[in-house]
């Protein structure tokens, strides 16, 4: 979530909040905003759209800075504030010369997305009137796709999501509004919830009889935070993470360089028991806190190299996947 406000005000926010690479060609890319004012919604957007794929308005944070400030999940409770946003963000986009036709403008170059995250309240009923003002008319709703959290304000995420919710709004909205869902998508063999989404084209496991998870026939699609940032892998179907993400990782960290703190923390995300079922980890607690204490990049990819398996493909060298006896590490040395 960038802050909208400070996003339009400062380019020290607009540098230090949104980076993106230019090396190789971007997967789709949605930036969302944290906002609570028309006008500021669509100046931030206006801003990024050239170099995103959409925005989106977070209706989810339950940080209480940030409720405090009628932003995230406070807007949960403004529901004709969250309308009036969509509606003038897609019309400053539209002005801007950016196809905002939804479905029309899926396959259009300067096609964009405006979308919305929220979550749920505790009386369904108050989430459903939500939904209903910020879609707008059937025949020309105010936003692309709505992501939905099962979670209240006050639901830790430590609380398995409430399937139930989910079900009962996408069997209501589903046919009106893409929804995806955002919440405990740890593995895509362990959802709590089956839908026809997965299978085949995700999850390796098949319905079976005895399947007594609720079924979510109108789902779009699916958002992983916690057990994404631990297995990159996730979705293509890797219930843990492998060491090949580790080392694509650490290639686009060498030609795109993040912050070397930031590294760290991903890294031992990706070698820690990641959220699902499967626990093992591709270091152990020790090896993990040796990994912390690298002071440097340098260090850091020594360390590495002599935890990889061999023969797993080098950069710089074979990169065939036989190997040379000389880690894949070592390849991205010779490549700086
Ligand atoms: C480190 C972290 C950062 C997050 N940042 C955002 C954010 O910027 N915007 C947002 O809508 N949700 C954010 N979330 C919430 C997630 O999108 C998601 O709704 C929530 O974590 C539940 O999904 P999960 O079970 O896949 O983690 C964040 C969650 C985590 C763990």
């Amino acid at each position: 979530m960038i802050l909208a406000k400070e996003f339009n005000r400062s380019h020290f926010a607009r540098d230090s909040d949104f980076t993106l690479s230019t090396n190789s060609a971007q997967p789709p890319t949605i930036v969302q905003f944290g906002a609570n004012s028309p006008l500021e919604l669509a100046r931030a957007s206006s801003l990024v759209v050239p170099y995103s794929s959409g925005v989106d308005l977070n209706c989810g944070c339950p940080q209480s800075w940030a409720c405090a400030e009628t932003l995230g999940a406070a807007l949960m409770e403004k529901r004709e504030l969250v309308r009036d946003m969509v509606i003038e963000t897609r019309e400053r986009l539209r002005q801007d010369g950016w196809a905002v036709g939804k479905e029309k403008d899926m396959d259009n170059p300067r096609g964009k997305s405006v979308s919305v995250k929220i979550r749920v309240h505790n009386d369904l009923r108050k989430t459903m009137d939500f939904i209903t003002t910020v879609l707008g008319p059937e025949h020309n709703r105010h936003i692309d796709f709505l992501t939905i959290h099962p979670r209240t304000r006050s639901t830790p995420s430590s609380t398995p999501i409430n399937a139930e919710s989910l079900s009962i709004l996408a069997s209501t909205f589903g046919d009106k509004v893409p929804i995806l869902v955002s919440g405990d998508v740890f593995t895509l063999n362990t959802l709590p919830f089956s839908s026809p989404l997965l299978t085949p084209t995700f999850s390796t496991k098949t319905t079976t009889d005895d399947d007594k998870r609720l079924s979510i026939p109108k789902l779009a699609g699916l958002m992983s935070a916690r057990a994404i940032l631990a297995n990159p892998a996730l979705y293509a179907g890797f219930d843990a993470c492998p060491w090949e993400a580790v080392e694509t990782f650490m290639s686009n960290v060498a030609r795109c360089p993040l912050p070397f703190k930031l590294v760290l923390h991903h890294l031992s995300e990706m070698c820690a028991p990641g959220m699902g079922p499967v626990k093992t980890a591709l270091l152990s607690k020790q090896e993990r806190s040796a990994m912390m204490a690298c002071g440097n990049m340098v260090d850091l990819i020594d360390f590495l190299d002599e935890k990889m398996p061999r023969g797993m493909g080098v950069l710089g060298s074979d990169g065939d996947g036989g190997g040379d006896g000389d880690g894949r590490m070592a390849g991205l040395r010779r490549d700086r």
